[in-house]
């Protein structure tokens, strides 16, 4: 199974932001955390600097939208050109609505679960997402604890992508890093946010790299006819 490791500009350092996204190069898609104060408590950026980000990043964006009313303002980040724009559920409540509207114009469709919120609604209706991003932190903050209780989550989450047979992206954001990558890949995720880990290490491009190799040995994967799968089992 192909793993992305999108590293989180939440942990650069926002005067430096260019330098900083030029560190990741070797990044899969860049994550951009949106906060409007409202949905979260903490605001960030705005689609004008998220604008500029798309303009000088080699890397495409992975935007992921903590605001309330996505059905608003989620197209306007699809039209700046972001590769993918991430909604949460909890802030909608209309998800297929705005995940059709953002594929249509080009960008690939995420949803957001928090910790508390329930995969099952969305288990039935996967095939209307590209991605669906299981919050293993409450949303707001970087340098928060892995919080493991959302593992049974990802792996239902897992089991209905490939009973489905659905290229849908699992992914996971808060508190990954080395150690609790692993455990994540085992439950099934293929795309990770990574935000201290890889800004507050001494080499964000070695880190993700580390990352890579962590997650690509615990990935979980898909059972062949014959059996034979590991990964999300628990040993
Ligand atoms: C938290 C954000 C995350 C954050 C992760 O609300 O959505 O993307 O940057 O940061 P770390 O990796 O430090 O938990
Ligand atoms: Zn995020």
């Amino acid at each position: 199974m192909a793993v992305r490791i999108n590293p989180s500009i939440l942990a650069a350092d926002f005067v430096n932001l260019e330098r900083d996204i030029g560190r990741v190069e070797n990044a899969d898609f860049v994550h951009v955390d949106v906060m409007d104060n409202h949905f979260v408590p903490n605001l960030t950026f705005g689609p004008q600097m998220v604008g500029r980000i798309q303009e000088v990043s080699a890397v495409p964006l992975d935007v992921h939208l903590m605001i309330e009313d996505p059905a608003r303002w989620a197209p306007g980040y699809a039209e700046l050109g972001a590769a993918s724009v991430t909604f949460h559920a909890e802030a909608t409540l209309d998800p297929v609505a705005v995940a059709r509207r953002l594929r249509s114009m080009g960008a690939r469709a995420g949803v957001a679960l928090k910790p508390g919120t329930a995969a099952e609604p969305f288990l039935e209706i996967l095939g209307e997402f590209d991605q669906v991003l299981v919050m293993t932190v409450e949303p707001g903050f970087g340098g928060q604890s892995f919080l493991q209780h959302t593992m049974p989550k990802l792996r239902a989450l897992r089991e209905a992508v490939d009973r489905s047979g659905l290229d849908v992206w699992l992914e996971v954001d808060g508190g990954i890093d080395r150690r609790t990558i692993e455990i994540a890949a085992e439950h099934g995720a293929d795309t990770f946010v990574a935000g201290s880990a890889v800004y507050r290490s001494g080499d964000p491009a070695a880190e993700i790299e580390a990352l890579r190799a962590a997650a690509t040995a615990h990935s979980h994967s898909r059972p062949g006819p014959g059996g034979g799968g590991r990964g999300w089992i628990d040993q």
